[in-house]
């Protein structure tokens, strides 16, 4: 865990020529707390079947017709950075922000329990999926220019914050895809921005309904999977 802290610290670190540059420092701190807080699986029970299971499913699954993401088998990290984003107004969803924002959510240790919990229910076994009708497509790009960060199976990394993909919803993955290329998630670095901003709203589709059906594997919440520092293969459009 010394390591993602490190690694988060040192990306989050980077964007501090921001002009919002108080407000990263400060979600740093909140986030550097909850991780090192230590997690209770039952208090963080708690608080999602208290506050979060009528948007994100009993078990973690979201919603994909009201574009709810799923959450069960996230991994842990990311979905502390996203809270503390949330609450800052990183990252803007109006349902999101009045949540992160009830009392029960406001300090380290739920943020800490609430995203341990998530992390050990299994993913979902039926997520909603594109047409299918260009996988091979999807493949080719997801594994050339997405798999070096979001893992071959889409299991995320830890040490890197970055989120697991597989058993996701198709449209919410899509709908993150557009807003992630438009810029409209800010504490995101700019080569994830650039990587999504060269592809077609084909391509983007196609990846999404491939990744929504990558296997239930990695719902654990460490992925062994080591990140290399380039794509593992050049695509062209
Ligand atoms: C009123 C409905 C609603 C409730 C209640 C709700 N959420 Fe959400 N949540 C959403 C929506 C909608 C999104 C997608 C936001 C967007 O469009 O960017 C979301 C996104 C998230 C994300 C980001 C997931 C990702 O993959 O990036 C997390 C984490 C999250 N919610 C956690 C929670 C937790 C924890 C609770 C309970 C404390 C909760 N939510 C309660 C509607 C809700
Ligand atoms: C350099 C590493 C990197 C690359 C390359 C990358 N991503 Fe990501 N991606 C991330 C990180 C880190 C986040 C979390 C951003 C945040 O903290 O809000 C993310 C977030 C996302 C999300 C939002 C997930 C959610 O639950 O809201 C989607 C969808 C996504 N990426 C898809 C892709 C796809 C598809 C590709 C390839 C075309 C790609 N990414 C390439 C690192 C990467």
């Amino acid at each position: 865990m010394q390591r993602a802290l490190l690694t988060l610290s040192i990306s989050i670190a980077a964007m501090l020529a921001s002009p919002a540059a108080g407000q990263d420092v400060r979600s740093t701190e909140l986030i550097e707390r909850a991780l090192q807080a230590k997690p209770d699986t039952s208090a963080g029970k708690k608080i999602y079947n208290e506050h979060c299971t009528t948007c994100h499913g009993a078990r973690g699954y979201g919603n994909a017709e009201q574009v709810i993401p799923a959450l069960a088998g996230q991994l842990p990290i990311y979905v502390i950075k996203q809270l503390v984003d949330l609450s800052e107004r990183s990252r803007t969803s109006a349902d999101m922000h009045r949540i992160a924002a009830r009392k029960p959510l406001t300090t380290p240790q739920a943020l800490r329990d609430i995203a341990t919990y998530l992390g050990t229910l299994d993913p979902n076994p039926k997520p909603e999926t594109g047409d299918g009708a260009q996988l091979a497509m999807g493949k080719r790009y997801y594994q050339g220019l997405c798999a070096y960060c979001h893992g071959a199976q889409g299991g995320g990394n830890e040490a890197h914050a970055t989120p697991a993909l597989r058993r996701q919803h198709y449209s919410y993955l899509l709908m993150q895809m557009r807003d992630l290329s438009a810029d409209h998630r800010y504490s995101v670095d700019i080569e994830i921005v650039d990587t999504l901003r060269q592809l077609s709203y084909d391509q983007l589709s196609a990846i999404a309904d491939y990744a929504s059906r990558l296997p239930m594997a990695g719902s654990s919440v460490v992925d062994s999977e080591q990140r290399p520092s380039q794509p593992a293969q050049s695509v062209t459009p």
